[in-house]
């Protein structure tokens, strides 16, 4: 359990630079320069996809288990969970901009800023909100695990949260 919350911590790592990249490139913007479109399409896919598929489908499904073991929890898992909808929506906006148009075009460069901006800055926010709540999250999945493991069911819960099994 233990270390599922530091994959996480690894992974939230890994997404603050992809976002920082971004926020790069919207100085970039700011500045009235080219910036590397083709690159802010692969990050914005890889997050687009990446994020709900692989990380928040893991943290959605410990979600549930916390707010099992700890329903003081609800309330902030509750915001989580409503974030990773806010976030995914503001993910589909930003590729969708992106790929619409081309670096030179001036017309929508207002468009792809103001999606930028709000994707990083929204993500931003969800990040700091979870890694804040991260000593919970470990105490109460240590209660899951050790009530898992005492019904036998140790090999289940290690798979089912940690992807390298
Ligand atoms: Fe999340
Ligand atoms: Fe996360």
């Amino acid at each position: 359990m233990l270390g599922t919350a530091a994959y996480w911590h690894v992974e939230h790592a890994s997404f603050e630079r992809l976002l920082d990249f971004l926020e790069g490139q919207l100085n970039v913007f700011q500045d009235g320069a080219r910036p590397n479109h083709e690159l802010m399409l692969d990050v914005a896919s890889f997050l687009r996809h990446f994020a709900p598929r692989c990380h928040r489908s893991r943290e959605e499904t410990a979600f549930a288990f916390i707010v099992q073991s700890a329903p003081g929890m609800r309330t902030k898992i509750d915001r989580l969970l409503e974030e990773h909808h806010v976030i995914a929506a503001k993910a589909d906006e930003l590729y969708t901009r992106l790929s619409n148009v081309d670096a030179g075009d001036v017309a929508h460069r207002e468009e792809v800023e103001a999606a930028l901006a709000t994707y990083v800055t929204s993500y931003r926010h969800h990040i700091t909100a979870e890694e804040a709540s991260r000593g919970g999250c470990v105490l109460a999945a240590c209660s899951i695990y050790a009530t898992l493991s005492r019904n036998r069911k140790r090999h289940t819960i290690d798979t089912f949260f940690d992807p390298s099994h």
